[in-house]
């Protein structure tokens, strides 16, 4: 020790070397940067690529591995999930870490997880899928050493609900989760195989046994749970690992870790960080190197827990899954039954932290530290508050006991302070002198308003209560109360102290209620600039409302009960008043997702029609799928990132990267003045003009690009491009143009080519005149939507010989990229190749937005002469990729008293930003949707405005989501005025035939082809609507706080086939290869055109033709191989595709058709093999290349399908729970009825996205605020319906479609605005209740509900104040 008190860090390391396995490899590492996360080490430095990274927050579960430990102390090996991009390299020292390719894989075999996941359908573009794996199998691999019966021969320990609940962390933007519930679910031992949905495994209607024999065997504890004998006789002993001035510590004594912070690392300016699960490093993506990482979890004072009758003493590093366990530990001595029910409150709260793979590692004291210094919204800071948990520190040779009030009241810990432990206090009811100690009990309740039930999400704001109470004759007397309050806007949570003092002595009465609410509401105030305050504080009132209403003028029986049970047990067997408050009980017991599918499969085209497994469905859930960021770098690979403006318009006058010695290898900063002569500052291209690059002397948007910087990794890049200083100046600029209003007033409108123009309908003016009753300039707005897909925009760029470049893209439209690509290098098209395998998903974003990142790719590597590559980080593709268009529409409507409407005029502004890209075809989609009803006479005025904000590009549905929202908004505001059951409005407007044609002209085909109106009258039926409609107005009579609302709604959706090409060869033995110009992106496009090929090329008539499908393999897109693909989008591409195939497949049958008729004279029969083998020998030609161009009268055709959603809304909250969905969609002849499903399934749940959840933020300059997992919330499991009924309708013969097929991309999703429109049902009752409350006469006036009806917006509607004006008509 040193005499100025620091000391010189402990050299006594034990181990020096980091040593782990990876799927039982031994991987010993020296040398390594300790801020390396295993998810960079398993990609960058291991054949294991399956881990995918995503948002590299925690976020989204995309990197999830299983990691395995040896606990000497139990003698077991614990298994658990972790999310890879958060967990240090340096932290798995000695432990196993399995990856779902380590699980099995195509060459070994597949686990079985992977053969349920293909099989049930449940992995679509597959980026999500080896983590919803690896979830899982971590799930499987717990519960198999849980001391549970043993469960039936090839299943798990799991129930069903923990087999869903195992994945309620992770994201998938593609399948709507049901079938990923599925392939969970068939692992669990109390699981109902008729439960269980459409599978490749078995028929609808086979006997148990014959499922059970089909379903992949899993057998459990099987090889690859082993923990490797090479780490299991290794202990724990200190570590010290040095890299380049950094080191990483692995202190075993509270002694070494004081001595590491006294020591003079602080005095030297290092930047020391103390670690436990770096969990924290998700929120505040901390990007800075430290010098010296201490990890805390050895230390034994750290990550024990100790009970004793005091309370319970929980090390600071103690994971939030151990304190769960701990305080959910049955047979207690040492507790009162009080205490046993608070711990397990505390501990259903802590479940909702984050997800699974976060809170295996993430330490209970990270969280608190984290609230403590930086205000982390944190849930254990408020749960613990209420409770009067204390916390203990040490800084420098001070050791403090503190409550958690006095902590969070102290500046921010220093970088020399530990937090040691944690108590949770042992409690008991004391009374008080207003009552006898032995009657009183405890009351205790937590709360957290977010977005998604189950968690990963955090809350609007979160409560925790906990009252002493007592009965007394006249009611229910409160001894003492603790109130905490947290996560609404102020730094730190807080005892709401003046309702605790008010409350305390007082007998629970409404008016007592009132006046303690009316404190909250004075006291819960957010901080200037909180989102939503109005919100949160009214939320504190419906909470504490919530807590104690139960118990307001409590009869005696009840408060007799008190004495037999803890008092929230009241809640769901006490007297009327209260079940109707049964707000407590939680649905969390119950499954997420079920539902049943209705599909026909048709031998007619065999094997097109059957529901096959996707292409390469177990290659995606093993993690092998070779995505772009999955190539191997090519040696001198550099690493590109982008650096985007945040100003909407101002002169650039300069790009400064900032020197930063942690900031290493940067090679170069790319900008406009890097494109050459011959080249153009081109980043995408339309027919209709282009998109800059990079930004020139000026940016004209936030979230332009201005450069991009290459260094030598991915983290440098990114780190460099983060600080990096762009300098701005607006002098002399006219003001950016940020809003429609603004574009209108400027006229600053792109250009709608008179083609893209839709045609009027009638005469508007006749129409009005007709009309009973008018609505006149009434508005709607709708936001954006940004695309989410689990991979963001990424590309590989390798020069390659005589000036050519070869680009590797995850792209949506590789030829169109190609031209961007010559012309911004100034090269020709022949020196370009783009080559696209798969996507990890679109839906539009990669149509046109891939492009600049491809493009900034290619410029650079061709500058540079080295490969040069990047994958965009969450925050930067959210940020510069644009979204959905916002728009504004002002309409009058005029209907008759039947609610028939007979005129519509609308005018539309559509926010298109900086580029016209594809936005002028907005205004066809839009009014395609919209036209879904007979309005009479149609008029419309629409412009595509332009203004300073990113480029808006289409997503999966552009336009048409809007259009068909827009008309069921009018219908629900005619309904409104009318005071009609909007059903009834909807189906009085719905087409005729005759109508139809008149709206759609020759697109609207054939009669029989309407086949909307029969299945707007089965949906009905199948879906109970009456008999359901009936039993909600039941249940909303009886039930004040929750409202339910049922909703119907169609869609007429308009498509057109594109021109697309295709190739077929046949290779010697009978192997097919197929090439065409439509992608896979996971919509199963691959999967159909195979199919389509075994058909066509069985029409041979050949022996060997029945599997052919298996013969067949579908490659990647290659610009150069096959020219003029297009772009892959519209739902369309996958038919025109199939088609190209089977021209291409009609070729060859023609050109084998002599020789097979030759062989089969001589032979009897032919062999498909042998027709090949004597093709090859007498020289046919065996390739085939074909151009679909459709007809130009079948170019454009109509889908037609109905939702029923009914939901149930929380009207404290605000929160929607989607209690059923029923769908039903015409796919004609579907190819592959699985695949549609799929489609079906997914598209909805992305429009429950958009209707419901996703709110996407921008500031006042246009830049994009909502930049990552923690503020966008695309729908999770526990956000879809829970139970999606689906019924897809062959609706038989479609002359002029492709073996009959009907497209089912994008439709379904325009269907969720049922459950947006349910919502609105519900809030409808919530608002004639209030009212009543306030004694307000006569139908209540229309209301508008925006898009997404978030928490806030639903509460928002239902009467911020619903809880006071109860509270007054009960009072008055
Ligand atoms: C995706 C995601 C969602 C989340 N959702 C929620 C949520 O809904 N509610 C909620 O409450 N929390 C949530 N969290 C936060 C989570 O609980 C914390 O990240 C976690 O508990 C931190 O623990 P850790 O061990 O990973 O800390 P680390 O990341 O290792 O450390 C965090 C900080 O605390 C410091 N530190 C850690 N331990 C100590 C100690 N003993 N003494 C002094 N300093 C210390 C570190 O130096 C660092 O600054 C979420 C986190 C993620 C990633
Ligand atoms: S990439 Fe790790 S959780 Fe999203
Ligand atoms: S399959 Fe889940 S994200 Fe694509």
């Amino acid at each position: 020790m040193e005499e100025n008190g620091t000391t010189t860090p402990p050299s006594k390391a034990g181990n020096s070397n980091l040593v782990f396995a990876v799927n039982g490899e031994k991987f010993e590492v020296a040398n390594i940067d300790p801020s390396t996360t295993l998810l960079q080490f398993l990609r960058y430095h291991t054949r294991f690529k399956s881990a995918k990274l995503s948002c590299g927050e925690g976020g989204c579960g995309a990197c999830v591995v299983m990691l395995s430990k040896y606990n000497p102390e139990l003698g077991q090996v614990e298994d658990f999930s972790v999310s890879s991009c958060l967990t240090l390299l340096c932290s798995v020292d000695n432990c196993s870490i399995t990856t779902s390719d380590g699980l099995g894989n195509s060459k070994d075999g597949f686990h079985p997880i992977h053969q349920r996941f293909a099989g049930f359908h449940a992995s679509q573009c597959g980026y999500c899928t080896p983590g919803m794996c690896m979830s899982f199998f971590a799930a499987l691999a717990q519960a198999e050493k849980a001391n549970r019966p043993e469960p039936p021969p090839g299943f798990s320990k799991l129930t069903v609900v923990e087999a869903e609940k195992a994945i309620a962390g992770n994201l998938c933007r593609c399948t709507g989760y049901r079938p990923i519930a599925d392939a969970c679910k068939s692992f669990a031992a109390d699981v109902d195989l008729e439960d269980l949905g459409l599978n490749s495994f078995w028929r609808k209607g086979e006997p148990k046994e014959v499922k059970l024999r089909r379903l992949p065997l899993y057998t459990p504890d099987g090889k690859f749970s082993r923990f490797p004998e090479f780490l299991r006789g290794r202990s724990k002993s200190a570590m010290i690992l040095h890299l380049k001035g950094k080191s990483w510590y692995s202190p075993t004594t509270i002694e070494d870790v004081k001595s590491l912070l006294n020591s003079n690392m602080i005095e030297d300016n290092m930047q020391i960080r103390l670690v436990v699960g770096n969990t924290g490093m998700g929120y505040y993506k901390e990007l800075d190197n430290y010098d010296r990482y201490i990890d805390l979890r050895y230390v034994p004072e750290l990550s024990t827990i100790r009970k004793n009758h005091r309370g319970i003493e929980i090390g600071a590093a103690v994971t939030i899954s151990k304190v769960i366990s701990c305080l959910k530990e049955e047979g207690n001595v040492y507790y009162s039954s009080d205490s046993k029910q608070v711990f397990e409150k505390l501990a259903d709260h802590m479940e909702k932290i984050a997800s699974g793979f976060i809170r295996n590692s993430a330490s209970i004291g990270g969280n608190l530290v984290m609230a403590q210094r930086k205000s982390f919204p944190s849930d254990i800071a408020t749960i613990l508050l209420a409770v009067g948990s204390l916390v203990s520190i040490t800084s420098g040779h001070k050791h403090e006991s503190l409550t958690l009030e006095e902590f969070f009241s102290r500046p921010p810990m220093d970088s020399r302070s530990v937090l040691l432990s944690v108590h949770i206090p042992s409690l008991k009811p004391k009374g008080s002198g207003y009552s006898n100690e032995s009657n009183s009990k405890l009351i205790f309740e937590t709360y957290r308003a977010a977005p998604r039930p189950l968690g990963n999400a955090l809350p609007y704001l979160n409560a925790a209560f906990l009252a002493d109470v007592s009965p007394q004759v006249n009611g229910l007397i409160v001894n003492d109360i603790q109130l905490a309050f947290g996560v609404y806007g102020t730094k730190h949570p807080t005892r709401a102290r003046k309702v605790e003092e008010y409350l305390s002595g007082k007998i629970l009465t409404a008016s007592i209620l009132y006046e303690a609410v009316k404190l909250v509401k004075a006291g819960v105030i957010p901080e200037t600039g909180t989102s939503h305050a109005a919100y949160r504080t009214s939320l504190a009132v419906g909470l504490l409302f919530q807590f104690l209403f139960p118990y307001v003028n409590v009869g005696s029986a009840i408060c007799d009960g008190l004495s037999n049970g803890f008092a929230g047990n009241l809640l769901k067997d006490s007297s009327e008043n209260h079940k109707e408050n049964s707000l407590h009980q939680s649905a969390s017991s119950k499954l997420l997702s079920s539902g049943k599918q209705e599909v026909k499969s048709s031998k007619e085209h065999y094997p097109v029609g059957e529901p096959t497994t996707k292409s390469g469905a177990a290659i995606q859930a093993s993690g092998e799928a070779v995505f772009v960021d999955d190539i191997p770098s090519p040696p001198n690979c550099l690493y590109g990132a982008f650096i985007y403006s945040t100003k909407p318009l101002a002169r650039i006058k300069g790009v400064e990267l900032i020197p930063n010695n942690r900031i290493t290898g940067v090679a170069a900063l790319i900008s406009y003045k890097d494109i050459s002569e011959r080249g153009e500052n081109v980043g995408s291209m339309t027919k209709r003009g282009f998109e800059p690059l990079f930004a020139d002397e000026f940016t004209r948007c936030a979230g332009e690009p201005i450069a991009f910087v290459v260094a030598e990794s991915q983290k440098s890049a990114d780190l460099a491009a983060r600080s990096a200083l762009v300098k701005y100046d607006t002098e002399n600029l006219d003001p950016p143009i940020l809003t429609v209003e603004e574009a209108v007033e400027k006229s600053s409108f792109f250009e709608i080519p008179a083609f893209l123009y839709p045609a009027q309908v009638g005469d508007f003016s006749k129409g009005m005149a007709e009309a009973d009753h008018r609505i006149l300039s009434a508005e709607i707005k709708l936001g954006s939507q940004y695309y989410f897909y689990m991979e963001t925009q990424t590309a590989l760029a390798v020069p390659d010989e005589d000036n050519c470049i070869l680009v590797y893209s995850s792209t949506q439209s590789a030829e169109h990229m190609h031209i961007t690509i010559a012309k911004c290098l100034g090269i020709p098209e022949h020196n370009v190749r783009v080559i696209t395998r798969r996507v990890g998903g679109g839906f539009g974003g990669k149509l046109m937005r891939s492009m600049p990142v491809a493009t900034a790719c290619a410029l650079a590597a061709y500058k540079l002469r080295c490969p040069v590559r990047t994958y965009l980080n969450r925050k930067t593709d959210m940020i510069m990729i644009g979204g959905r268009h916002p728009m504004k529409i002002t309409y009058n409507v005029g209907f008759k008293s039947s609610g028939k409407v007979t005129a519509l005029h609308l005018d539309i502004l559509i926010n298109a930003g900086l580029s016209a890209e594809i936005s002028p075809i907005l205004p066809l989609t839009l009014i395609g949707t919209l036209k879904k009803y007979n309005w009479g006479a149609l008029s419309f005025d629409i412009k595509v405005c332009k203004t300073n904000h990113s480029t808006k590009s289409i997503m999966r549905a552009p336009g048409e989501v809007q259009g068909s929202y827009i008309a069921d908004a009018i219908m629900e505001q005619i309904a409104s005025m009318l005071s009609m059951e909007v059903d009834s409005v909807r189906n009085i407007n719905l087409h005729t035939f005759e109508s139809l044609k008149v709206f759609y002209g020759e697109a609207a085909g054939e009669a029989l082809e309407y086949t909307l109106t029969d299945m707007w009258e089965k949906l009905g039926a199948s879906s109970r609507l009456v008999q359901r409609t009936e039993m909600i107005e039941q249940f909303n009579r009886i039930n004040t706080w929750k409202k339910r609302g049922i909703s119907r709604v169609p869609i007429v959706y308009g498509v057109a086939v594109v021109s697309t090409p295709g190739k077929v060869s046949i290779l010697s033995d009978g192997s097919i290869v197929v090439e065409v110009g439509g992608i896979e992106i996971g919509q199963g496009l691959w999967t159909k055109v195979k199919q389509v090929t075994a058909y066509a090329l069985s029409l041979i008539g050949c022996n060997g033709t029945e599997n052919l499908v298996e013969k067949v393999r579908v490659v990647q897109s290659d610009t150069l191989s096959l020219v003029q693909g297009g772009y892959t989008g519209r739902s369309t591409k996958s038919e025109s595709s199939c088609e190209a195939v089977r021209l291409c497949c009609n070729l060859l049958v023609e050109r084998l058709a002599p020789l097979k008729s030759k062989l089969q004279e001589q032979m009897g029969s032919v062999n498909w093999e042998v027709l090949i083998v004597q093709a090859y020998s007498q020289s046919v030609n065996l390739a085939a290349h074909s151009y679909y161009v459709p007809a130009s009268n079948s170019i454009h055709y109509l889908n037609y399908g109905a939702a029923v959603g009914e939901v149930e809304i929380n009207i404290l909250t605000g929160e929607t729970k989607i209690l059923q969905a029923d769908i039903i969609y015409d796919c004609g002849k579907s190819m592959n009825p699985a695949v549609d499903l799929g489609q079906i399934e997914g598209a909805f749940a992305q429009g429950v996205g958009f209707f419901m959840l996703e709110e996407f933020v921008i500031n006042a300059d246009g830049l994009t605020i909502s930049d990552g997992t923690w503020t966008y919330k695309i729908p999770a499991i526990d956000n879809i319906p829970m139970l999606l009924n689906v019924e897809v309708v062959n609706s038989g013969h479609q002359e002029k479609r492709v073996l009959s097929s009907k497209a089912s991309g994008e439709p379904p999703l325009v269907l969720a605005a049922s459950v947006h429109c349910a919502t609105r049902a519900a809030i409808k009752e919530a608002r004639k209740q209030l009212n009543t409350w306030s004694r307000l006469d006569g139908p209540d006036s229309a209301f508008d509900l925006d898009v997404p009806a978030i928490m806030p917006v639903v509460k928002k509607a239902c009467g911020l104040d619903n809880v006071e004006k109860y509270l007054e008509s009960l009072l008055h």
